[in-house]
């Protein structure tokens, strides 16, 4: 099996978590793409979705999906999303894709968050994917400055807006032991908006795809 074809067979699994009549929350990038085209299939048994991001929302409108504005809907039973890195503790990287931000608010607001992902993905401490934070231009420098204090090295990702209009910047170089505790002091530094740690809201259920086919680990 390719990596991609591992990423397929964890997107086609989380379909057993999509409950007939509920919103789905739905996240951002290569293995996503998957899960919404095989969401396809069941769409006239859902409501819709809410998507965290403009190229989700595009690919789930494609297929006739109807896209909500988290405003109004009522909730989300689940979210469903991949990852850059996920550890024992099913907490997470997130946001090489840049929509980190969004991908947050959606996973807040989802009373479950299915986590889907290649075999590749599985780390034992975060920190080897570069963790991005995005941030509000002006304040760029200064972050990257904290952000060095902090034991990082960030680097500006050259020609990436974010869906909000914001920068990124990718922090290499840590070595990530306290998620938690990471995560709440970078999301402090003013002009911070948020970053792609998921460790204080982390996955209630992880599928690994790997050569095996699709692995549940709760
Ligand atoms: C998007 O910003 C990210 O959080 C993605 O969820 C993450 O990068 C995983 O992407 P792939 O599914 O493409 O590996």
């Amino acid at each position: 099996m390719t990596q991609d074809e591992m990423k397929k067979a964890a997107a086609i699994k989380a379909l057993d978590y999509i409950k007939a009549d509920t919103i789905v929350g739905v996240g951002t990038g290569s293995t996503v793409n998957h899960f919404i085209d095989a969401l396809a299939t069941m769409k006239d048994n859902i409501v819709g979705a809410v998507s965290s991001s403009d190229a989700s929302t595009e690919r789930l409108i494609a297929h006739g999906i109807e896209v909500f504005d988290l405003n109004h809907v009522d909730g989300i039973d689940v979210y469903v999303d991949g990852a850059d890195e996920v550890n024992p503790h099913m907490q997470m990287i997130k946001g090489g894709g840049a929509a980190l931000t969004r991908e947050k608010i959606v996973a807040a607001v989802a009373k479950s968050f299915v986590c889907i992902a290649d075999n590749s993905k599985q780390v034992p401490i975060l920190g080897r994917f570069p963790l991005p934070v995005e941030v509000i231009p002006m304040a760029r420098s200064y972050v990257a400055r904290e952000l060095v204090k902090l034991g990082g090295d960030p680097v500006y990702r050259q020609g990436v807006v974010t869906d909000n209009g914001n920068v990124i910047l990718d922090v290499h170089n840590l070595s990530i032991i306290d998620p938690k505790t990471l995560e709440n002091s970078i999301n402090a530094l003013a002009g911070v908006v948020t970053n792609g740690l998921f460790a204080n809201r982390g996955a209630d259920v992880l599928i690994i795809g790997s050569a095996d086919g699709a692995k549940i680990i709760k």
